[in-house]
């Protein structure tokens, strides 16, 4: 039964096709551009598809019963209209823990991952969510201010959220797409679902962890809300900073959970946010 990845050169995506491999299923992994292919394993059928064009959809799911799927800002009714011709079995969503989160019911994030979670219900397909709150690879975005000045601009440094290792979320999601242990996710729209990492840890400690990770001491320079405005809106849009500001503001009140899904879904506990940042000093350094 081969399995289609959409989505598949992720930080999430790459770990789900990595991680099929290992235990011999076929796997179809997307990319929108050809020239792309070369980063993914060998092993891997890689079909070009575009969940804004749903021409190149129908290609994909051809001879495919379960999917993985990129949560897409763009293009879900799209997937949806053509997965629900397709007949599939299932359709895992890269989802976000936000949906569930007391606090979030007005936040853009949110309400983005929720109207794709709507979107796969109203077409009738069957669909299991994995939902992590914090990805562990968000701080990849301070890597280039690390390496170039040993410096991270932070706002509400002291907040604390559970980061979890995108490859613990890709481990839940492969469990979701029946392999190794059927049935093992089911929708599940308790808050207990959501996926984390397994401790709570300040942004100022991920900095700290990230430092010792290169072996380098690395400074904080603090940000107030409208200076973060400021310096987030160079790479993001107003409501997507919004909504990040929205969160931090949360979690430094203590709004952040730390949840024990993924030791039950895995049953072992998560990577820490110190094991992350040995496996990405690379990306740091
Ligand atoms: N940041 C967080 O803390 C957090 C928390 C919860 C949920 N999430 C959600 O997790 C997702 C990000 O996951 P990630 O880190 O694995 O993603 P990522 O590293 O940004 O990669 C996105 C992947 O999706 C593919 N993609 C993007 N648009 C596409 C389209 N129109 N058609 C087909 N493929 C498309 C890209 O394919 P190409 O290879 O073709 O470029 C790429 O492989 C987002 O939906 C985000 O909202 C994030």
């Amino acid at each position: 039964m081969t399995i289609l990845v959409i989505g598949a050169r992720g930080g999430v995506g790459r770990h789900v096709v990595e991680q099929l491999l290992a235990v011999g299923e076929p796997v179809r992994a997307s990319v929108r551009d050809p020239r792309a292919r070369a980063d993914l394993p060998a092993a891997a059928d890689v079909v070009t598809a575009d969940l804004t064009r749903p021409d190149t959809l129908r290609r994909a799911l051809d001879g495919v019963r379960r999917v993985f799927l990129y949560a897409p800002s763009a293009g879900a009714e799209g997937f949806a209209a053509v997965a629900a011709e397709a007949g599939l079995e299932r359709v895992v969503l890269l989802s976000s823990g936000s949906v569930l989160l007391p606090g979030m019911e007005r936040n853009a994030i949110a309400q983005e991952h929720r109207a794709v979670e709507d979107v796969l219900s109203a077409a009738g397909l069957p669909w299991v969510p994995v939902r992590p709150l914090v990805l562990a690879s968000n701080s990849l975005r301070w890597a280039e201010s690390i390496r170039s000045s040993g410096t991270v601009r932070l706002v509400h440094c002291d907040a604390v959220t559970a980061p979890v290792h995108e490859r613990d979320v890709a481990a839940v999601a492969v469990t979701a797409l029946g392999v190794g242990a059927e049935d093992a996710v089911a929708p599940d729209p308790s808050s207990a679902a959501v996926l984390t990492g397994p401790e709570l840890i300040s942004q100022r400690r991920q900095v700290e962890q990230i430092g010792q990770a290169i072996g380098r001491t690395l400074r904080i320079e603090e940000l107030s809300p409208d200076q973060a405005r400021e310096h987030y809106g160079r790479f993001s849009d107003p409501a997507t900073v919004e909504a990040i500001l929205q969160f931090l503001a949360l979690a430094a009140t203590g709004g952040s959970p730390c949840t024990p899904t993924v030791r039950r879904v895995l049953g072992r506990p998560g990577h820490t946010f110190e094991q992350w940042a040995r496996d990405h000093a690379a990306d740091f350094g």
